[in-house]
């Protein structure tokens, strides 16, 4: 590493505005990384047991309104769900700032009509693989400061140039739960291939799914952890469910495509109206 990364840390300001499970992660991974608290303004809606886990992280003293954060942050991550985030719209935000969206489905043309701004899309892979740094992230369009911060992290970032790559790469960062849903090797190594036509970094994705699957004493265990991954609605549903109803791994991956593609259209549709 050379030492113009080493100073990331200590040459910039960061925000977080939402402090859930997403936002948690990061500030996590942040601390544990050596990021100063001096030089993080972090925001949530108010629940209390926010502020407990925020208490517990011992991080009260960086809690700001959204307009400071705004405000003081250089870069700021947004990581509330995406319906909220249109009441962050009339904040006014000062020049030279940096927003870097977590959120699923939101263009960038539909971010930049919200905030005016610097904007670029980020898409993780869960919290619980950002705090063990087994993470993978993308960053569209792509932008150097937001890539460094995720290096220090130890976050390893899958570079894409189209937009409509996010929507696989989505459905990419559910490979491990997939994987625990279907044990036929030649089947999934074909499906890979298919999907990896259409954007080329998919195997690699796959060969990162299968270093970080943890394995499991009971088949109950391994049954409870595809659960806990499943959102309703979400991507991984989508997928888990094709593959219970018996269909191909890759109809399964297609379907999680399609339901990232849905979810992106419900979403902005819901935000412009
Ligand atoms: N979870 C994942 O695995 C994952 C992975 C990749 C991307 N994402 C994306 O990350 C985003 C967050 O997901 P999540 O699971 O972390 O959601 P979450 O647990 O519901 O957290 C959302 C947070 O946003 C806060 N919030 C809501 N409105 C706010 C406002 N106006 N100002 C400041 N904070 C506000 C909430 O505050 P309170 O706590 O006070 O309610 C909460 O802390 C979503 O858009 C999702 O698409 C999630």
């Amino acid at each position: 590493m050379s030492s113009h990364d080493l100073n990331i840390f200590n040459r910039i300001k960061i925000g977080i505005i939402g402090c859930g499970h997403l936002g948690q992660a990061i500030l996590e991974s942040l601390i544990n990384h050596g990021f100063q608290k001096e030089n993080l303004f972090i925001s949530y809606r108010g629940n209390p047991s926010t502020y407990e886990k925020i208490e517990k992280m011992r991080l009260t003293m960086c809690i700001s309104k959204n307009e400071k954060v705004f405000n003081e942050a250089d870069v700021i991550f947004i990581t509330t769900k995406p319906q909220d985030v249109i009441s962050l719209k009339e904040i006014p935000i000062s020049p030279n700032k940096l927003i870097v969206s977590c959120l699923a489905g939101l263009s960038v043309e539909i971010l930049k009509n919200i905030f005016k701004t610097d904007i670029c899309r980020m898409m993780l892979s869960g919290p619980d693989t950002i705090v063990a740094e087994k993470g993978v992230a993308t960053i569209y369009p792509y932008n150097e400061l937001v890539g460094r911060i995720l290096s220090k992290m130890n976050l390893r970032i899958f570079e894409i140039s189209h937009e409509k790559d996010v929507d696989i790469f989505t459905a990419g960062v559910c490979l491990p739960a997939a994987l625990l849903q279907e044990d036929n090797e030649v089947i999934i190594k074909e499906a890979i291939h298919e999907i990896e036509q259409e954007w080329a970094r998919f195997l690699d994705l796959y060969e990162w799914a299968k270093i970080i699957l943890p394995s499991f004493a009971t088949e109950d265990e391994k049954v409870e952890y595809i659960a806990r991954m499943i959102t309703k609605g979400g991507v991984t549903e989508a997928i888990i469910d094709s593959l219970k109803s018996g269909e191909l791994f890759v109809t399964a991956l297609r379907k999680g495509i399609t339901r990232s593609k849905e979810i992106s259209r419900q979403i902005s549709n819901s935000i412009l109206n």
